[in-house]
C-alpha cells in the first residue's frame, strides 16, 4: 500500500476530552488544517482505561463530522500504568540482535505476562560507566488495554495506523517547535486532567519518565469537597471565574493554591527522584504542556520551588497558521491541551 503522508489525523483521547489536530506538510513545514475538541463525561475514562466506549466513539464521530475531516487514518496514543517505559541496561549488541532477544530480555522488567504485552525498544547508547553495557529504553503496553482503544477507532470507522505513547507524542511536538539540544537536560511535563506525565530528555533521548496519577481534576475535587461547589461551579472557578454564588473569592483562591501546591510537590518529588538516581544530569529547564499548564499560578509555583525556568510550551510555535482561518489568540490560549494531538498529527506511516 502506498501511504500518502498528508492524510493522517492526530487524535488524543484524554480523560477530559477527545482532541483532534490535522496538519499538512508542505515544503518541509507543517500547516494547521483542522483542530477540534469534544469533552467527555467524567466517568468515560477512569485510570486511563475506557469505561464507556460508546461515548468515545460518538465523540470521535461528532468531531470528525463537525469538522468535515475526511481522512480515515489516525495516529493516537495511550498512557498510564498499563504502559511501562523503562530504561534498562543490557550487554552491547546490534539492533537486530536485540530484536531477536528482546522478549527474553524484557521479561524480568515487566510486571505482566510477556504474552500479554506489545513490546518496543530504542537503543540509547553505551553506558558511561561500563562500555560493555548499553542503555535501552524499553516500552511495553498491555495488549488488551491497547486493543480497547483500537476497537473504539474501528467502531468510529477509522484506522489507527500509529499507536504512540502520550509522552513520546509530546516529545515529537517539542522537537519540531523547539528542537533538541545535544546533552541538554530538560523536562517535559504534561499536566492533564487526571494524570501528570513527566519525561526528562537528554538531547534527543528520553532518560526518565514517570506518570503521576493526579492532575487538574484534583483542583475541582478540592473545590467541591472543601467549599461544597457543584462540579460545574468548580470547573468555572478553576478557569478563573470568581463570581460563584456558593463561595467567596478568597476561599476559592485558598483552596486552589493548596491544591496547586500539592500538584507541584508531586512534580518536584519526581524530579528529585530523577536527580537522585542519575549520576550527573540535572534538569536545566521545564516545559509544560496539557490543559492545566494554562494556569499561570502552576508554572509560577513550580518555578519558585524548582529554582529553574519553567516555560509553557507552544505546540503551534513553528506551525504555519492561516490567520484568516483561525483565531490566533484563541488558539494560543487553548493550545496547551493540544500538545499530544499535535505531536501525533506529525507522525508518518512507518514511524514507531
Ligand atoms: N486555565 C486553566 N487553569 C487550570 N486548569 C485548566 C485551565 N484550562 C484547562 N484546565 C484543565 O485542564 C484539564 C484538561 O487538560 P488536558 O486536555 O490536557 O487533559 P486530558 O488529556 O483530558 O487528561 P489526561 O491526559 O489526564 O487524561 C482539565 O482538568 C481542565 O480543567
Ligand atoms: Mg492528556
Amino acid at each position: 500500500m502506498f501511504a500518502s503522508k498528508k492524510d493522517i489525523v492526530g487524535i488524543d483521547v484524554g480523560s477530559s476530552a477527545v482532541k483532534l489536530v490535522c496538519l499538512r506538510e508542505s515544503r518541509g513545514s507543517f500547516h494547521l488544517v483542522n483542530i477540534g475538541i469534544m469533552p467527555l463525561a467524567p466517568e468515560t475514562i477512569v485510570d486511563n482505561a475506557i469505561m464507556d466506549s460508546t461515548a468515545i466513539v460518538e465523540a470521535i464521530q461528532r468531531l470528525m463530522q463537525g469538522m468535515r475531516v475526511k481522512a480515515k487514518r489516525v495516529a493516537t496514543s495511550v498512557s498510564g500504568h498499563s504502559v511501562i517505559i523503562r530504561k534498562i541496561l543490557l550487554p552491547v549488541m546490534t539492533e537486530k540482535e536485540l530484536e531477536a532477544s528482546i522478549l527474553w530480555e524484557a521479561e524480568q522488567y515487566i510486571p505482566f505476562d510477556i504474552s500479554e504485552v506489545n513490546i518496543d525498544f530504542q537503543i540509547i547508547g553505551p553506558d558511561s560507566k561500563d562500555p560493555s553495557q548499553m542503555n535501552v529504553m524499553l516500552v511495553a503496553a498491555k495488549k488488551d488495554f491497547v486493543n480497547d482503544f483500537v476497537a473504539v477507532f474501528a467502531e468510529a470507522g477509522l484506522e489507527p495506523v500509529i499507536m504512540d505513547i502520550d509522552c513520546f507524542a509530546v516529545e515529537n511536538m517539542f522537537d519540531y517547535n523547539y528542537g533538541f539540544v545535544e546533552d541538554e537536560v530538560v523536562a517535559l511535563i504534561d499536566l492533564g486532567a487526571s494524570a501528570t506525565n513527566v519525561n526528562v530528555l537528554k538531547g534527543d533521548m528520553s532518560v526518565f519518565t514517570r506518570d503521576i496519577q493526579t492532575g487538574g481534576n484534583l483542583l475541582g475535587e478540592e473545590l467541591q469537597k472543601r467549599l461544597g461547589l457543584s462540579g460545574e461551579e468548580a470547573e468555572c472557578a478553576k478557569l478563573g471565574d470568581r463570581d460563584i454564588a456558593d463561595a467567596d473569592p478568597e476561599s476559592i483562591n485558598e483552596v486552589l493554591s493548596d491544591a496547586i501546591e500539592n500538584l507541584v510537590q508531586e512534580v518536584q518529588r519526581s524530579l528529585d527522584f530523577f536527580a537522585a538516581t542519575s549520576s550527573e544530569d540535572r534538569v536545566k529547564k521545564v516545559y509544560l504542556t496539557g490543559g492545566v499548564s494554562s494556569s499561570e499560578q502552576i508554572s509560577k509555583t513550580l518555578e519558585n520551588r524548582l529554582g529553574i525556568t519553567v516555560e509553557r510550551a507552544k505546540p503551534f510555535r513553528n506551525i504555519i497558521v492561516n490567520e484568516k482561518e483561525f483565531d490566533v489568540e484563541y488558539l494560543d490560549a487553548i493550545s496547551p491541551m493540544f500538545s499530544v494531538a499535535t505531536g501525533l498529527a506529525m507522525r508518518k506511516v512507518g514511524d514507531r
